[in-house]
This record gives structure tokens, sequence and C-alpha cells, in this order.
């Protein structure tokens, strides 16, 4: 049975920390358990337990070669984790930990195979949140998690959506409402050569280059190519909807596919055109905000039964990029 612990924002650190700690106690002892961080909500489980590990894969029917992001509550908590800490990392996590950069490096003997799916690299990031820190402080442990969603939905960024699909499936699920980013971290992986970005999030590659003074982004093509993180040959999100990106939408492109009985859905940031003919319009103020609530409308697409999604291209700098990265695949079948 699953029990839900509810954190609201009033709460001080020390209070947290007491708040937390029957679900810490569940984590160290082989449990699993749903928290939510500042990019999506994780499903989290000890990563130095592989019997607790693999948990994580049957409740998210998620593919054994994909592997898991570990979350650390202090940059210190790699150490033992990682062959070595090369000085561009400690430059990166200077300047954006606690935050949403993973950063994959070579892993030790103590991380288990079930964590990274055999291979010899592993993932690592510091979330930037008050409840994601006390859990993993308080349990004592590295926490392996991916987002907790079932395999093909799009990312939770409430507690609600954790529900939905995992339901009963995990001892304890943290509800400390809507995460704030909205979409998960960068990934960027500094066993290469060049760092390569091998997935874009708030933190955008041009943040990173001016750290480390290189890096470059794994095209969306080049996953012909050998794929170097596996998770990007799932498609991850898949709203029932068809989703269709344009460079403006118009009335008459939404009257076009509602005369062939299609119900529309429009994604925009504020502009000139109206849109106010669509059957679901999801309208924002600024790339954040889209950012933060492109999850929740790509489910709600889904539960109103939209046919079809059509989003309007962001070309701005920052997170807009990253948002239209999720767009693009949404829009692949
Ligand atoms: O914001 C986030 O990163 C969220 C929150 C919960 O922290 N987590 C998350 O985890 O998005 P997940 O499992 O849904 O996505 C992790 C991505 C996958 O694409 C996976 O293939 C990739 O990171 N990954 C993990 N370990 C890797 C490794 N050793 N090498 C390459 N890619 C790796
Ligand atoms: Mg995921």
């Amino acid at each position: 049975m699953r029990q839900d612990i509810y954190i609201n924002d009033q709460l001080n650190f020390d209070n947290v920390v007491q708040a937390v700690k029957p679900a810490a106690g569940c984590l160290a002892n082989g449990g699993l358990v749903a928290f939510p961080t500042e990019t999506v909500y994780g499903l989290g489980a000890n990563a130095l337990d592989p019997q607790a590990v693999l948990k994580i894969f049957e409740a998210k029917g998620r593919p054994a070669d994909n592997p898991l992001i570990i979350h650390v509550s202090s940059p210190g908590q790699i150490e033992p984790l990682v062959g070595e800490v090369p000085a561009a990392a400690h430059d990166l996590i200077k300047a954006f930990w606690p935050g949403p950069l993973t950063l994959i490096l070579p892993k030790s003997k103590l991380v288990p195979d079930e964590v990274t799916a055999g291979g010899p690299t592993v993932a690592i990031r510091m979330p930037n949140h008050p409840v994601a820190l006390a859990l993993i402080s308080v349990s004592g442990k590295p926490i392996a998690a991916p987002s907790a969603n079932l395999s093909g939905r799009p990312s939770p960024t409430t507690a609600e959506h954790v529900r939905q699909d995992l339901d009963n499936n995990l001892d304890y699920l943290i509800d400390a409402g809507s995460t704030s980013i909205g979409l998960e971290s960068t990934v960027l992986d500094l066993t290469t050569e060049i760092p390569t970005v091998l997935r874009l999030g708030a933190i955008s590659a041009e943040q990173i280059k001016s750290i480390i003074g290189q890096a470059e982004t794994l095209k969306h093509t080049d996953l012909a190519q050998p794929v170097s993180s596996p998770g990007l040959k799932y498609r991850h999100y898949a709203p029932k909807a068809k989703v269709l990106i344009v460079p403006l939408i118009t009335d008459e492109m939404v009257s076009k596919y509602q005369a062939q009985g299609l119900k529309v859905a429009t994604i925009a940031l504020k502009t000139e055109s109206p849109n106010s003919s669509a059957d679901f319009s999801s309208v924002f103020a600024t790339p954040e905000g889209m950012a933060q609530n492109l999850y929740a409308t790509l489910r709600q697409a889904d539960e109103l039964n939209v046919d079809i999604i059509v989003a309007e291209a962001v070309s701005l700098p920052g997170v807009s990029q990253a948002v239209m990265d999720r767009l693009k695949r949404a829009s692949e079948d």
C-alpha cells in the first residue's frame, strides 16, 4: 500500500527533514519512494541495492537497457560512485549544483550494473529541491531515480500525475505540489572527447560552454548513429494525439482540422494570433511557463481525447529549446 506524505511550502528545512523521515527509512530498507525535484517527480530507490533498483524498472515498465540517474544531496557524495572527477566536472558542479544538470562520468565498482544497464558510465545529479535533498541526506544513500511516470507517458510534474501512472506500485509518495521547471534535467556526457549534451534541459549548452569552454549538442538526427544515451532511442512523450509543430497557428488551420471532425488543442506562447477556436488551448506568457506546464497540458489533451495538438514553434534561447525538443519527440511516430 502506498502512503502519501504532504509537504506545504511553509515548512522550514527542519520540518521537512522530520516529515520525510519515514520515507527516507523506507528507501534505506529497499523501498520505492516518489519525490519532487525542481525538474519533475522522481521514483527513487537505494542506488547501491540492486534488488531495490530492479523494482523501479518493474513499477515503470522500463526497458532494462535504459540506465538511471543517481541523485546525491552533496557534491562530495559522488566521489565513491565515480572513477575520477575531472576538472570540468568540478567547475560545472560549482556553477550549477544543486540544479538541473546531470553529469555522465566513468562509474566506480560500487555502482551496480542494474543502475547503469551494464554500462561503464554513471549519470549523477544533485537536485535543487529541499524535499529531495532532505530525503536523500536522511536516507544516507545515493538514490537512483528516473522520472516517476509509466514508461512512454509524459514525466510527472505533480503528485497527482504520479498517482495516475503508478497507483500503489510504490511505498511512499511525497507530495509537495507542482515542480518548478517542469522538464527533465540537461544530461551532459563528460566521457566524450568534447563534452556532449545528450538531453536538453533548463541549463543550456551555452551556459555549459561559458564554464568549460566547449560542449556540443547531440543532434536529434544523430540518434540514427549508435546510441550514446539509451533513453534517447525510446519515444518518451507519447500523447494519444498527433502533434504538429507550425511557425504560426491560425484560425483557418484550426477550422480545417475541425471540419474533418478532429478535436484540436493548441499550445503557444502569447502572440497576436487569436487561437480561440481550438477545442482546448494552452497559452503561456513565457517560455518558462510553457516548460512548467507542457506535460500537464499533454496529459490533459489525452484526457480530453484530443486528436491533434498544434504547437507554435518558439525559437528563443534558453529553456524554450528544451520545450521544442520535447514537442519534436512527441511529434514523431
Ligand atoms: O530531471 C531529471 O533528470 C529527472 C529527475 C527525477 O531527476 N530524472 C529523469 O530520469 O529524467 P530518466 O530516467 O527519466 O531519464 C534519464 C536519462 C535517460 O535518457 C537515460 O537514458 C539517460 O538519462 N542516462 C542515464 N544514465 C546514463 C548513462 N550512464 N549514459 C548515458 N545516458 C544515461
Ligand atoms: Mg523519464
